[in-house]
């Protein structure tokens, strides 16, 4: 029996490169808000005991649930940038969460998470000192432009990562790790950035490349086709 484990998901983000009105975690999808692919993606996983949503302050569109799948769901006020909302979003975490124990972070607008890489995840992550988080190698080669729109020329893409979401540390360190980074002005784009700083290195767990975010429209139509593939 795997020991149980907390999520906390940034949800306060205002989809600025989607557009439109809705935050794209409240968009309809398949009869369905895409926050709720994304938590049960992370509830598949019968480890995960719960989750704490970071949420925009007086958000109109979230729906107000207090449990998903049988589990809990707490909220909080994100901040200004995805690592603050993460911030506060482990601060709210319930007390019986241990400073040393191993939380997911994990995005809200990532709804493709496969019960199996979150599984690979927990299983591996939580034997590394530090921490993990999924990710695949870079396909594309990589063309390093000049201001003029040129190329100067091409990048080496062997080490070559993308950094995706579940991220797995153990929450006081992760939380000194961000406020760390804060304190220093710098915004970090995930978790793994925030303990890279602090000279540690996180394992990198090779995921399946559809565990994509949701950034802009044409990726929506991409979920929309993934959704339809699964109905068959
Ligand atoms: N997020 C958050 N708080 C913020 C900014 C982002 O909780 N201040 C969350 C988003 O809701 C999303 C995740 O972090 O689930 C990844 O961020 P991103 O894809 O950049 O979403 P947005 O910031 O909403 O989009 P954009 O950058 O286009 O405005
Ligand atoms: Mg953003």
């Amino acid at each position: 029996m795997m020991a149980g484990i907390w999520a906390v998901i940034p949800a306060a983000g205002r989809g600025t490169r989607f557009g439109g009105e809705v935050p794209k975690q409240y968009l309809r999808v398949g009869g369905q808000l895409l926050l709720e692919h994304t938590l049960a993606a992370l509830f598949a996983h019968d480890a995960v005991l719960g989750a704490v949503l970071a949420i925009s302050a007086n958000d109109p569109d979230w729906p107000g649930w207090t449990s998903f799948a049988g589990r809990p769901l707490l909220t909080c006020t994100g901040g200004a940038t995805r690592a603050e909302s993460v911030l506060a979003g482990l601060n709210a975490l319930p007390d019986d969460v241990r400073a040393d124990d191993f939380v997911l972070v994990h995005d809200a607008a990532r709804p493709n998470l496969a019960l199996a890489d979150l599984a690979q995840l927990l299983e591996r992550g939580r034997n590394d000192p530090v921490g993990a988080i999924l990710a695949a190698p870079v396909r594309d080669t990589l063309k390093r432009a000049g201001d003029d729109g040129g190329i100067d020329g091409t990048e080496p893409r062997e080490r070559l990562w993308r950094a995706f979401t579940p991220q797995l540390f153990r929450r006081l360190h992760l939380q000194r790790a961000l406020e760390g980074a804060a304190g220093a002005g710098i915004e970090v784009t995930d978790e793994a950035m925030a303990m890279e700083r602090q000279g540690l290195r996180p394992l990198l767990i090779e995921g399946a490349e559809d565990n994509f975010k949701i950034t802009t429209p044409a990726d929506l139509a991409r979920f929309e086709f993934v959704l339809a593939q699964r109905g068959r």
